[in-house]
């Protein structure tokens, strides 16, 4: 039997999750109604959004006709990829689990930003790349014109790539085709002792941990003896399987076959994502090379709140780790809101999802302060450092340089967005690198900017100003020292740390100032007055008052409507659940978070 690895990437929305499913049911893997149903997107989440956030790496059989007539079994391992700029973490473990991959491309949307990065992120790992044009099915569709696209800025040929359609299930046969025949076979060795690589886990209440695997070299059989050579734990399988798309057991995976194990693994800290699985009885002289750890670029504290405590929050954080290594959880305390942890993420979305995942998978209520980026530190001794939070700043008259993050950003949109685009760009203080045409109507922009400036709202303004159009990714390419100070904020005299920003000096006044006015929206009145402050150095740049207010809320209410008054106290109720105290006045969830719209 021959075997298929391979991964489906695309920019988001082009439709991967919808192919992955109908080459499920071309398979015969699942149902017409299960199709309909969206399989593969299986957490909660993902159907809600609409998007991918883990990839899942799923089996199915093939019978190949090969031009002479002759039929071969084929063993196909697919895993669907997240398209979204804060998911390449997910993507490139994925693309190290393959030999192939299917680019999947829009034929009504055209290559976007995420269409370029996947493609090349696949291209560096030395994967075979088969072109796909999706939605054909579509009046709008101009599968010519996405064609010479894909040829024009990714130098794939145009008439390589497969026109299909994966709602109506057009061109799919072609594509199977394709995928046999132009993808190579895994290259590892059945005779040389067992290599597997962990791309993903899960905890099980009721099975411990289950862990993803890629066999590399030799196999696992149940009952194995197994080492994770990074953790150097020691386990004997107890199960194996795959998904196809349901668990399925099996007694072995063999070379170049994907599957996952289970082993009553209850220490969640024993199984780490990228680690290599070796048979104890005959180990491996060396581990396989891993993956790069991920680079977090987001930061923001978590605090429990309403029922929670402290120590649910933490083991819910533990467990999700496990499945998603990509986010960095360290303790902190705060006078203001206690003990809770500071969290690291891969970007805005991510955090967003991590948030949502907590509070719906584990019943987390907590509070969680505005993101931020790291910045590198240069003390006046000359020591270098890098801090995570506004609050780790040392005193200014010690720091001799605050070095920010900096990204190249490649932006794709139409050509007549250009001038909105590129204002957009200078008011987040970037620095133009280049154009390029993509066809006659689309422009590639690069361009590049402090981080700080684009993890906010920069995605949401590239939509407005490009109609929906405009697509960004971007990448990490160092520090660089910019004028930037602290902008602390006072709520009622007493600092909130949590509420400090590092800002850039021009900026200051102007952010200072619109974070005051969000917090007076946000911020409900008290008993007594509540004076607001922003301050750099001490020194007050910008102050609000928020007025005072009689003793009973449902005064605000005239004359005697019963359900207005109840409906009234019940929101009050609702919405002290996400709040903290902080000296003697009320902050809600949403204040913390004021900083992301007072731009
Ligand atoms: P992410 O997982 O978020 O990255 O998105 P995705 O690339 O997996 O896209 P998905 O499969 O969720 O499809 C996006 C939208 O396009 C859905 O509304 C699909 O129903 C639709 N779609 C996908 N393929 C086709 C197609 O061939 N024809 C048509 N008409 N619609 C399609």
């Amino acid at each position: 039997m021959q075997i298929r690895n391979f991964s489906i990437i695309a920019h988001i929305d082009h439709g991967k999750s919808t192919l992955s499913d109908r080459l499920l049911m071309r398979a015969g893997a699942i149902t017409e109604r299960e199709f309909q149903n969206q399989i593969l997107d299986d957490m909660d989440l993902e159907r809600e959004r609409g998007i991918t956030i883990k990839a899942s790496a799923v089996t199915v059989f093939h019978d190949h006709t090969y031009p002479d007539g002759r039929t071969e079994r084929f063993m196909l391992n697919f895993i669907d990829t997240p398209g979204h700029v804060d998911f390449h973490y997910e993507v490139q473990k994925a693309l190290q689990a393959c030999e192939g991959a299917i680019l999947v491309v829009d034929s009504t949307q055209g290559v976007q930003a995420q269409t370029v990065a996947n493609a090349y992120a696949a291209v560096e790992v030395g994967l075979e790349i088969v072109p796909v044009i999706n939605k054909i099915d579509l009046p709008s569709a101009d599968p010519v014109r996405v064609a010479e696209e894909i040829e024009q800025v990714l130098g794939f040929p145009a008439e390589d790539a497969i026109l299909v359609s994966a709602k109506t299930g057009q061109g799919i046969d072609e594509l199977i085709t394709a995928l046999c025949d132009k993808l190579p076979p895994p290259t590892g060795k059945p005779e040389l002792p067992t290599r597997a690589l962990i791309f993903d886990s899960i905890y099980d209440d009721y099975r411990g941990v289950i862990t993803y695997v890629r066999v590399i070299d030799g196999e696992l059989r149940k009952g194995m003896k197994i080492r994770f050579m990074g953790t150097n734990k020691l386990y004997q399988i107890t199960d194996l399987g795959k998904l196809m798309p349901r668990p399925k057991q099996v007694e072995v995976i063999g070379t170049g076959e994907v599957g996952f194990i289970v082993a009553a693994i209850k220490d969640l800290h024993d199984v780490r994502v990228g680690d290599t699985i070796t048979d104890a009885g005959n180990p491996a002289p060396a581990a396989l090379p891993g993956y790069k750890p991920s680079q977090q670029m987001v930061y923001c504290d978590f605090y429990p709140s309403g029922k929670t405590q402290y120590d649910e929050l933490r083991d819910a954080m533990d467990r999700l780790s496990l499945n998603d290594s990509s986010f960095s959880f360290e303790p902190e305390s705060n006078d203001a809101l206690g003990f809770g942890f500071r969290c690291g993420f891969l970007g805005l979305l991510h955090m967003e999802i991590i948030q949502e995942r907590l509070e719906r998978e584990f019943n987390i209520e907590m509070i969680q302060t505005a993101p931020t980026v790291t910045y590198e530190i240069k003390k006046t001794d000359g020591t270098v450092f890098r801090i995570d939070s506004p609050s780790q700043l040392p005193d200014p008259n010690h720091v001799e340089e605050i070095r920010e993050p900096f990204i190249e950003m490649n932006l794709i949109l139409p050509g007549d967005c250009v001038g909105n685009l590129m204002k957009l760009c200078e008011d987040r203080r970037g620095i133009y690198k280049k154009t390029e045409y993509i066809g006659a109507t689309r422009v590639m922009l690069q361009y590049e900017l402090p981080l700080a400036e684009v993890i906010y709202d920069f995605y949401d303004r590239l939509k407005s100003a490009t109609k929906g159009y405009g697509t960004m990714d971007f990448d990490l390419i160092g520090f660089r020292s910019g004028n930037l100070v602290k902008l602390d904020i006072l709520v009622n005299g007493d600092k909130v740390d949590a509420l400090s920003v590092i800002v850039h000096r021009d900026h200051a006044e102007k952010r200072g100032r619109g974070l005051l006015v969000r917090l007076k929206e946000e911020i409900d009145r008290h008993l007594f007055e509540i004076p607001l402050q922003a301050a750099i150095g001490g020194k007050i740049i910008a102050r609000e008052t928020i007025k005072s207010v009689g003793k009973n809320v449902t005064a605000k209410c005239y004359g005697g409507d019963v359900t207005r008054k109840r409906k009234l106290l019940e929101k009050q109720k609702e919405g002290k659940k996400r709040m903290k105290r902080v000296g003697s006045v009320d902050i809600p969830q949403q204040a913390f978070m004021a900083i992301l719209e007072s731009g």
